[in-house]
């Protein structure tokens, strides 16, 4: 596996490689690597000639300073994981040779995306993300960049980047892969002490549990059943639950039968938060 801190070098290792007429699958991450990401990059490496992965902890997004410190860091056996399923290439830059002197967002207009669900919490996430994702895909230029269906907001978010800035790549969405007791992987799942990691798997039992009553009641009734579900729970506390358009992702109000919808979560367990949703079906 090739490793590049710095933009240059790699931007010239890859151009020979598109001259090459070669494919390039993407996988951006901010490391604390586990199986769901694994998933992404086999999916990068069935379709492409090559694949980068990068690692980068992007200050930008995270809208406290202590989810940024506490958010985990395992540079050493991240590395050891790529190289063990042949990654081709890995680009782990610094905060410097990303953002020079000035760590900052662009201001971007994902048309409403961003106001809902995770942008009504986490202010300034979405420019955070956007300039990142942007950013490395110049670096990259990628053919085809992977990302995961547990951050389904940010990947209705990286398509509407790309439609909108007319970047010349495609996005695809992978399932979310999900540990044998349900609870959705995520980097942020290792700081769960024993007794919230037993508790957690509850988020989705609840969502399955919510799909079920959606093909016979309201939103507002499954919404509040939820709800109730979560304040009579003694580790887990609600954030919030919304069941959403998935292409506009606005709450719904009355269903329609010609919409997909999907049930979005996001709890906290102790500080930890997680997120989570759930495809729906209307009958
Ligand atoms: O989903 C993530 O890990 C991050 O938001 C991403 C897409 C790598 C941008 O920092």
């Amino acid at each position: 596996m090739k490793v590049f801190t710095e933009k240059r070098p790699l931007k010239a290792y890859l151009s020979a490689i598109k001259s090459e007429k070669k494919s390039i699958g993407f996988v951006p991450t901010m490391g604390a690597l586990h199986a769901g990401h694994l998933s992404l990059i086999e999916a990068a490496q069935k379709k492409n000639d090559i694949v980068v992965v990068s690692i980068f902890v992007n200050p930008t997004q995270f809208d406290k300073e202590e989810d940024l410190v506490n958010y985990p860091k395992t540079y050493d056996k991240d590395k050891q994981m790529l190289e063990s399923i042949a990654c081709d290439v890995l680009f782990y830059p610094s905060v410097k040779e990303i953002y020079k002197d000035n760590i900052s967002s662009n201001h971007f207009d994902f048309d409403g995306l961003e106001h809902q669900m995770e942008g009504k919490f986490r202010d300034g996430h979405f420019n955070g993300v956007g300039t990142i994702v942007k950013t490395l895909f110049e670096i990259v230029k990628p053919n085809v960049a992977y990302f995961g269906q547990k951050d389904f907001q940010q990947l209705q978010i990286i398509k509407k980047l790309v439609k909108k800035h007319h970047l010349n790549l495609k996005i695809k969405g992978c399932p979310i892969y999900r540990e044998e007791d349900g609870l959705a992987m995520s980097s942020r799942n290792v700081r769960l002490n024993l007794e919230l990691r037993k508790a957690a798997p509850f988020i989705y039992k609840t969502l399955k549990k919510a799909r079920k009553k959606f093909k016979t009641k309201s939103a507002e009734k499954v919404v509040s059943w939820v709800e109730n579900k979560f304040k009579k729970h003694p580790l887990l506390d609600l954030e919030y639950f919304t069941i959403a358009d998935e292409k506009t992702l606005e709450t719904l109000i009355h269903k329609e039968s010609d919409k997909k919808y999907r049930a979005f979560i996001a709890v906290f367990a102790g500080d930890i938060r997680l997120i989570d949703n759930i495809k729906l079906k209307q009958s």
